[in-house]
Parts: C-alpha cells; sequence; structure tokens
C-alpha cells in the first residue's frame, strides 16, 4: 500500500467467509504488502445491485487471481461497468462480498480510498488536463497521492522523476513530455491516462472498453502495453473488439443479465453455446 493508512474502522477484517477458491488463473506474483495469501487480488461473492427493482448485478460471483489479465466480455446491459462501479466504490451493493486482496472489504471504503489501497480504474473518456504538458498531467497524478498541503509544496524527489520517465517510456510518451495534452491524438490521450495510472502505481486496474475509436496500431500498442503491465499488476480488462480480447486474454469471463454465464479460455467461451446465443451470434 502506498498511501496513508485506512482507519481500522472501515475495514471488516473478520467478516469474510473463506469461500472455495476455484478462481481460474490464480497468479503467484508478490502482492506488494497487499494480504494475498490466497493468490486471490479480488474478490466477489453474490453481489446484487438493483436500480428501481431492475437487476443491473444478480448473484455476481468471480475472483481475479495476483497478476492475472483478465477480460470480460458481454452483450450492452450485462453489468460489467456496473461491477466496476461497485469495485471502486461508485455503488453500493444491496447486499454480497467485495474485497481487495484479504482484508479491504471495498463495500465499507469510499472512492477515494479504495484509490489509495490501489485500484485504479480507466473510464472509455479520457480526462487529462488539455492545456498542462504531458509530464506536468503525469506529475500531478503523481501528487494527488499527497495531502493537499503536501502536494502544494512538494518538489518531485528523484524517485519520483524517476517515476515519471519510466512511465513515459511505457506509454511512449517520452519525446512529446513538453506538448500540451490537448495537442494529442486520442488514442495518446488514453495512454496519457493509462499513464496517470501508472505512476500511482495501482495494483489492480480496471480498463473499461480502452480500444474504443483507437487506431489499428494503437490497438496493437495497447495490446503489447497491457501483456507488459502484467504480472506486476492485475488487469481487468472490459472490451468488445474481441480481436483486441484474442491479443491478450489469459481467460475470460462473460456476464451476462449481472451474472457469469462462462469463464475460461477464449477458446472455451467461444465455443460455449450459450454464449455464441446471447453474445457472439452465430
Ligand atoms: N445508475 C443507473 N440507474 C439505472 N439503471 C442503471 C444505472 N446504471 C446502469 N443501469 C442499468 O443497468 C444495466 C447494466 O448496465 P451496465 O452499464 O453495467 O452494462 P454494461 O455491461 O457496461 O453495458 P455496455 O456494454 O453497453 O457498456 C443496464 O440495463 C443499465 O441501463
Ligand atoms: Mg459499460
Amino acid at each position: 500500500m502506498r498511501a496513508a493508512p485506512i482507519p481500522e474502522a472501515m475495514l471488516g477484517h473478520a467478516s469474510k467467509p473463506d469461500h472455495d477458491r476455484d478462481a481460474i488463473g490464480l497468479g503467484s506474483a508478490s502482492g506488494k504488502g497487499l494480504d494475498v495469501r490466497h493468490g486471490t487480488i479480488l474478490t466477489l461473492e453474490d453481489i446484487n445491485v438493483s436500480f428501481d427493482g431492475f437487476k443491473a448485478l444478480n448473484h455476481l460471483t468471480l475472483y481475479i487471481g495476483l497478476g492475472e489479465l483478465r477480460c470480460i466480455i458481454g452483450p450492452n446491459g450485462a453489468g460489467k461497468t456496473t461491477m466496476m462501479d461497485v469495485i471502486t466504490g461508485k455503488t453500493r451493493p444491496d447486499n454480497g462480498v467485495a474485497y481487495f486482496g484479504e482484508t479491504f472489504d471495498l463495500t465499507q471504503m469510499s472512492e477515494v480510498q479504495i484509490a489509495q489501497a490501489g485500484i485504479g480504474r480507466k473510464f472509455q473518456k479520457p480526462t487529462v488536463f488539455e492545456a498542462l504538458t504531458v509530464f506536468e498531467n503525469l506529475e500531478l497524478a503523481l501528487k494527488t497521492d499527497k495531502s493537499v498541503w503536501a502536494s502544494l509544496r512538494a518538489r518531485l524527489s528523484g524517485t519520483q522523476k524517476d517515476r515519471i520517465d519510466e512511465v513515459l517510456q511505457t506509454i511512449r510518451l517520452d519525446s512529446s513530455r513538453q506538448r500540451p495534452a490537448g495537442l494529442l491524438s486520442h488514442g495518446q490521450k488514453q495512454f496519457l491516462e493509462i499513464g496517470m495510472l501508472l505512476v500511482q502505481d495501482p495494483q489492480l486496474l480496471l480498463l473499461d472498453e480502452p480500444v474504443a475509436g483507437m487506431t489499428d496500431a494503437e490497438t496493437e500498442f495497447t495490446a503489447e502495453l497491457f501483456k507488459s503491465l502484467v504480472p506486476k499488476h492485475s488487469l481487468m480488462v472490459v472490451e468488445h473488439d474481441m480481436g483486441f480480447v484474442g491479443s491478450i486474454a489469459d481467460h475470460v469471463t462473460v456476464l451476462h443479465q449481472g451474472s457469469v454465464l462462462a469463464e475460461g479460455s477464449l477458446e472455451q467461451v467461444q465455443n460455449d453455446e450459450r454464449v455464441i446465443e446471447v453474445y457472439l451470434g452465430r
């Protein structure tokens, strides 16, 4: 964990049932301070979310292994974004269990606490500061880690500069570091936003339709980038672009009507009659 400790009272240490983890693809990467003794970085069990009686998530149970790159697919309205809203504290489930590692009860934490604990989320639309340079955007993202007081006074330490340099290389924007972000292409803005997550070194990254609107070359680079982030980071990627999913997926979960319809390798789910029926088509 990077940031200020979360008060004990916010954490439900004792309450989680020790269910069997029949998660697929459980990883073995080190957890960097997060308690991941079962190799599971994210636990969702029997989650329900309803909006005016409509069940957006319906007894959803899903595990993500440490160091895993999981793709989530499924038809429009299946509950993919709602699931990310639950994980990040934006939406409270009606009931169910949501844990980050073994000790962080996500249902009891604020959005800020969840981000500080090490879950980063990228929305579909890039939200970079257009008037600031690429470097400044990354600098700001790094400093949100601190209190306002500290970030006003803080100069970047050598380690922080190194981290930004490293991320600039990773997202291939090193030569654009002094350009205003507003001048970047749509895809480059997406990469910058991923960089803004990466400087904070989240252990779990949630990416909702990351390649929507990208060129083929940008989509290819995104695939390479995501593959290079594991197993240091664990990724949950929601995408409709099956070519992209095919190029990155170890394991795929298919959501349908708020529940897991199928889970396994891409080949397994592509050959699943129920998945073909509701999503992939014949
Ligand atoms: N705040 C809300 N109020 C009411 N209904 C909502 C709300 N958020 C989501 N829904 C409904 O919940 C269902 C699941 O929506 P969600 O956005 O999670 O689907 P999705 O799988 O992300 O779909 P898409 O592939 O189109 O992005 C949809 O029927 C949606 O209309
Ligand atoms: Mg969605």
